[in-house]
């Protein structure tokens, strides 16, 4: 079948790239410099992975490769910093347990992280033909709203989603809240970052504002860009493979009496609706725009790989030391899991609208 594949791919090639690749974890610790910056601890725990200049404050104009010494990221030229929140199962006597991460399809070795895209077109192929820009140096944003428990709160962000594993490579269907049986092989959460730019800021008060969804339709659809938001940048796609295996057995780990899903986010979340993710652009000089514009795929001739034990190698002490791996009675930061909008805590700051 070798001679097809070659044939069919020759057929194929693609104009521009479609950037997979895995970062490994850098850190989980309590700190969001792009959201609680300064802050030791912040709110609530994440998983952060890519360069190791990560700190407590990451000011924009930080030269991110500059102070970076590694990456955990497979590409040798990307310094980013990507996060997410993670995941908690809580048992029926009310303790938490921190759920472990696997890697994902073809990634085999790389300790936990995620898989991280940076797409040109919405069609998950091998042609990309459009062309995007690079973010720029002191990009940054976040998507998502941690405050969120219900379906009409999420739904303003088109694709946060989760998918219940059947398989490794089981991708949908997807929804907007946690699943609500055992999932044999984990939970894929997947994180979708808008692609329209305002074309000015590299940042905003709520990190968000200076990129918006397309006007209409998705990217995916090819959905134009709002006159507000004109440039059509990429789409940054993370996916985070949760690791269930421990909690799948409903008796054995006393799943809810009540038929309720055990699951819950590091800031409390129950109900999966406050799915988010945070990005702060760090590749070194022009390498991002090279590998897009070369057509490649998971590698790329104008980037340097490195193997999974590199990416593993590549860590960053904690900050903030607290239990985060035994059963705990509270999550990281004092939070226990919600199922609904946590409105004092907003009304004195605790958490961002
Ligand atoms: C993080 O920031 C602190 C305080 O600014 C500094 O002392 C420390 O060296 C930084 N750590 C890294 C890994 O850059
Ligand atoms: C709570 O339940 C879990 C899961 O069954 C168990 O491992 C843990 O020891 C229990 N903790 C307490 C304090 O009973």
């Amino acid at each position: 079948m070798k001679v097809f594949s070659a044939t069919a791919l020759a057929l194929v090639a693609p104009a521009t790239a479609l950037l997979r690749f895995p970062c490994a974890q850098l850190v989980i610790d309590r700190l969001d410099p792009l959201v609680n910056p300064g802050q030791a601890p912040s709110p609530h725990l994440h998983q952060i992975l890519g360069g190791n200049s990560f700190n407590i404050t990451m000011a924009p104009e930080k030269d991110m490769p500059a102070e970076s010494t590694c990456t955990s990221c497979q590409f040798s030229e990307d310094f980013s910093n990507y996060w997410t929140a993670v995941l908690y199962f809580k048992a029926r006597n009310g303790t938490y347990k921190r759920v472990p991460q696997i890697p994902n399809s073809g990634f085999t070795g790389v300790n936990g992280g995620m898989t991280v895209y940076y797409m040109q077109d919405g069609l998950y192929n091998f042609q990309q033909t459009s062309k995007v820009e690079a973010f720029q140096p002191g990009f940054r944003m976040f998507i998502g709203d941690v405050n969120a428990r219900t379906k009409e709160e999420a739904e303003r962000f088109r694709q946060l989603t989760f998918t219940c594993l059947d398989t490794i490579n089981t991708r949908d269907p997807q929804t907007l809240d946690f699943p609500p049986a055992p999932c044999q092989a984990g939970i894929m959460t997947a994180v979708r970052f808008p692609t329209c730019w305002d074309g000015k800021n590299l940042d905003s008060p709520d990190h968000m504002a200076h990129m918006s969804y397309p006007e209409y339709g998705s990217f995916e659809s090819g959905g134009p860009c709002p006159a507000t938001h004109s440039v059509r940048m990429g789409q940054l796609f993370y996916e985070v493979l949760w690791d269930t295996s421990a909690f799948n057995d409903k008796e054995a780990n006393d799943w809810p009496e009540d038929g309720s899903q055990p699951f819950v986010w590091s800031f409390g979340d129950g109900t999966g609706y406050a799915n988010h993710g945070d990005y702060l652009f760090g590749w070194k000089d022009d390498a991002l725009q090279r590998a897009l514009d070369a057509p490649c795929y998971i590698n790329c001739d104008t980037l340097t790989t490195q193997d999974a034990d590199a990416m593993n190698a590549c860590t960053v002490p904690r900050v903030v030391i607290e239990e985060i791996d035994g059963w705990v009675s509270e999550l990281p930061g004092g939070h226990q899991a919600s199922y609904v909008k946590r409105r004092w805590m907003e009304q004195i700051g605790l958490v961002r609208d």
